[in-house]
């Protein structure tokens, strides 16, 4: 056991002190856990194999998962791929900082500890000050996974970083709530024509209108199990809650009594129920915790709350949670994405 510190910092107004003790923890091969807009990542050099290996270590992750480097300049990029193609130009002028990965191939700088063994590399340069100050105060090349024990829900809260590494890592930069609440989406360049890893909120149309024909990869979108997604954190049941959890959908009354119905037949059988349910619907639930994800059509309130509630409902022992399914339109697709897998793909239709 190790003393986690807590250090408050304002993305307005950076303490520089608090960066640069940072910034050295990193260098000297340790963690810190920090804010991006996306969810709070856990950070390493990933030019250090040693220090990357303290990632794995601290989140309980298989190592054949690979990190995200976090870079601060797109030029940057240069000193760890073989080369840069075209797209991954474009893309970084639309969208970076921001909250896009991309896959690119890894020279020999890079080692295989930061990369899961694998000759590719995802990088991204998120948009949150705070990140930037600090990957530049650590030496530029972060490696950086969600900072939450492996197949727990992504941080979206510096206290959720506690919860689940608290006396595993030395720091914990709390910069208050993220931004988006979902991680970033991952396009893969290394093929002709791109390929989205995970969806997030820069959606395939955003992408397609920098880059032309963009794919997404058919393991995301599949459930069986034969199918396996090209990103290899994608294949766990990852984002989970503790409760077994059940999607439903259909039309929107149908959904409020079958939630309802078997609601109360889980409580009847002494089973603790969680509901997530919009500003919509949350008046017509009768049983269980209910909590509201925020208003149907309002895809970026959804995407922010979903792992808060996921963890409020950890929290509260629930046994089985019941959730609402939402429109795929804009950040929907990351958000169903998310949902199913922390459902395991339970969905029940309601007649
Ligand atoms: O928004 C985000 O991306 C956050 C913040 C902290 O930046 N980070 C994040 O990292 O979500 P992580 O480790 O939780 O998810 C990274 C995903 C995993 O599914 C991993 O398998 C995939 O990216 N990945 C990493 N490198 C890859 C590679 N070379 N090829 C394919 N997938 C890769
Ligand atoms: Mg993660």
């Amino acid at each position: 056991m190790q003393k986690t510190v807590v250090k408050k910092i304002s993305e307005t107004n950076i303490d520089m002190d608090v960066i640069r003790q940072a910034g050295h923890i990193l260098r000297t091969g340790g963690l810190v856990a920090f804010p991006t807009e996306t969810v709070y990542g856990l950070g390493a050099d990933a030019l250090q194999a040693e220090a990357s290996k303290k990632i794995y270590a601290a989140k309980g992750r298989p190592s054949d998962n690979p990190l995200i480097v976090h870079v601060c300049s797109f030029k940057d990029i240069n000193k760890i791929v073989t080369q840069i193609p075209d797209k991954a130009r474009l893309l970084s002028e639309a969208f970076w900082p921001g909250p896009l990965t991309m896959i690119l191939k890894k020279n020999e700088k890079l080692p295989y500890e930061t990369t899961g063994g694998i000759d590719t590399v995802a990088i991204r340069m998120p948009s949150n000050k705070i990140a930037l100050a600090l990957i530049q105060e650590g030496g530029g090349y972060i490696a950086a996974p969600s900072a939450n024990t492996s197949g727990k829900p992504s941080p979206t809260l510096a206290k959720h970083v506690l919860e689940d590494l608290n006396g595993k890592i030395p720091l914990i930069l709390d910069g208050g709530a993220v931004g988006i609440g979902i991680e970033s989406t991952i396009i893969d360049l290394t093929e002709d024509i791109p390929v989205v890893l995970r969806p997030g909120y820069i959606s395939l149309n955003m992408l397609a209108q920098v880059v032309g024909e963009v794919r997404m990869d058919p393991g995301i979108l599949s459930k069986d199990a034969g199918t396996k997604p090209k990103a290899p954190g994608m294949k766990y049941r990852h984002y989970a809650p503790k409760a077994e959890m059940i999607i439903v959908e259909g039309e929107q009354e149908n959904v409020i009594q079958k939630i309802n119905r078997m609601s109360k037949d889980e409580l009847k059988a002494g089973k603790r129920v969680g509901i997530i349910g919009t500003d919509e619907t949350v008046k017509y639930y009768e049983y269980g915790l209910i909590i509201s994800i925020g208003g149907r059509q309002e895809d970026e309130k959804i995407a922010h709350n979903l792992y808060r509630i996921l963890r409020e409902f950890d929290k509260s022992d629930v046994d089985i949670i019941f959730s609402e399914s939402f429109s795929k339109l804009r950040m929907g697709q990351a958000i169903m994405n998310r949902l199913l897998k922390a459902a395991g793909h339970r969905v029940i239709l309601a007649e």
